[in-house]
């Protein structure tokens, strides 16, 4: 098992290049399902995620190769439907190979993706989806067999809450169905946007996407192309608050503001000051900081919850009380009694997280269930006074490209130790 060890209390100070979106990358990958050539897709970030999920598209028949921050996809032949349940549960966002599979090939077998990490991950809306594109599912033992025996066909969809992989899902599956789909109260995330936009440089037709209506007209055949996966907006977000917690400033290159503009107020309000460019973002937190009265986690363009833990991490040195909600998932305040373990005084009850800040944290040995949330506890182990072991970092290099080389070279005290 892999831990990262800190020795806290350096201010950070540097530039860093903010690596592509993991959660846009996952879905692209699956897209590449639906094309019949070859896809090259750049700023790709090395990522157990995203390495998992070219394990999926090689067991479909595809071939994929990771090569220098590049992912290239021949999926000319899928030769598979199915997608085994060690590979399901490799990685939660499995599921949106299911919409991608029965677009092509018009049938899908695949478990449950693992849940849990954040509470509950149910699908309900994803299945209830394909059924009315035509899909028939049936579940047996935690499989699901989907087969559609009329083929895929548009449909107008209304979604009960805009879920991020339930939009992806139907949009895959759309892209080659017969007719037009509607989805209503579509996610409006970026990673959205950039699905849409890849799939349409592949030959679809899908427009609205980064809007709550999305319109896919099903086309015959999507041909290959060369794309660049987006900036990740959450890593930046993460070497924000890295920037804010340790009173230190940093340059992020390849940073896109305008995926973040939930979230750069929050830093403005503790008092950091954020200039932000065309492709970069520019933060100083050389002031003390302040808390934030009131942060409550929402779909795009509301506060992302998955800046909740790391931003959670900064408030806890920020002088005052501080109030986050977390409305997205039900259980993603794990990291707290981790922080609390360090010295940081946070109270959760439900939904609500009360953080009063405290003048030190105190490093310890803790441990990540969670991407976001081990995450957090990185940036409170530059900031702690003493020693900091993170344990349980494959949780954290599902969605951080090198965490630790990042931070070192803005002045961190971190290296990686198997222990
Ligand atoms: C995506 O997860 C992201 N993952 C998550 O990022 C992110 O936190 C989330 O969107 C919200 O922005 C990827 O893109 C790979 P949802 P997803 O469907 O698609 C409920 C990270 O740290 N729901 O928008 O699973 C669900 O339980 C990860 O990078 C249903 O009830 O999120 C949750 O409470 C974590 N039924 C809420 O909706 C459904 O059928 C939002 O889920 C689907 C979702």
């Amino acid at each position: 098992m892999q831990k990262l060890v800190i020795r806290g209390e350096k201010r950070l100070n540097g530039e860093i290049t903010v690596q592509g979106a993991k959660n846009s990358a996952l879905a692209l990958l699956a897209g590449c399902t639906l094309c019949s050539g070859e896809v090259l897709l750049k700023n790709c970030p090395a990522l157990s995620d995203v390495f998992a999920a070219c394990r999926i598209l090689n067991r479909l028949g595809c071939k994929s190769r990771y090569y220098d921050n590049c992912v290239q996809v021949n999926a000319g032949a899928v030769s598979e439907c199915a997608v085994p349940e060690d590979l399901m549960r490799e990685m939660r966002s499995s599921i949106v190979f299911l919409g991608a599979v029965l677009g092509r090939k018009g049938q899908c077998e695949l478990s449950y993706p693992g849940g849990c990490e954040l509470g509950p991950r149910p699908i309900d809306m994803h299945l209830s989806a394909l059924e009315q594109m035509g899909v028939r599912i049936n579940e047996e033992y935690g499989v699901l067999c989907c087969e559609c025996p009329y083929g895929l066909h548009g449909a107008k969809i209304s979604l009960g809450f805009p879920s991020v992989g339930a939009t992806e899902n139907i949009m895959l599956a759309a892209a080659l169905a017969k007719g037009e789909t509607v989805i209503h109260n579509a996610a409006r995330e970026p990673e959205i946007t950039d699905l849409g936009n890849f799939l349409n440089c592949c030959g679809a037709r899908i427009s609205g996407h980064g809007t709550s209506t999305v319109v896919i007209s099903g086309v015959e055949k999507l041909h290959g192309c060369e794309y660049e996966v987006m900036p990740d907006r959450i890593v930046s977000a993460t070497f924000m608050a890295a920037a804010a917690i340790t009173g230190g400033e940093l340059d992020l290159r390849n940073a896109r503001a305008c995926d973040l503009e939930a979230v750069i107020p929050v830093f403005e309000q503790m008092g950091c000051q954020v200039f932000t460019y065309d492709a970069r973002i520019y933060i100083n937190a050389k002031r003390p900081l302040k808390a934030v009265r009131t942060i409550r986690t929402l779909p795009y363009p509301g506060f992302p919850t998955d800046a909740q833990a790391v931003v959670m991490a900064a408030l806890t040195k920020a002088k005052g009380t501080s109030v986050i909600i977390e409305n997205i998932f039900s259980s993603r305040y794990r990291h707290v009694d981790e922080l609390v373990r360090m010295g940081a005084d946070i109270k959760t009850e439900g939904k609500v997280a009360v953080i009063e800040g405290v003048k030190k944290l105190y490093g310890a040995r803790v441990r990540a269930s969670d991407l976001r949330g081990g995450a957090a506890l990185v940036l409170a182990g530059l900031a702690a006074q003493g020693e900091t072991e993170v344990e349980k970092v494959c949780y954290i290099d599902r969605g951080y490209d090198n965490i630790e080389k990042c931070l070192r070279e803005v002045g961190a005290d971190i290296c990686r130790k198997t222990s």
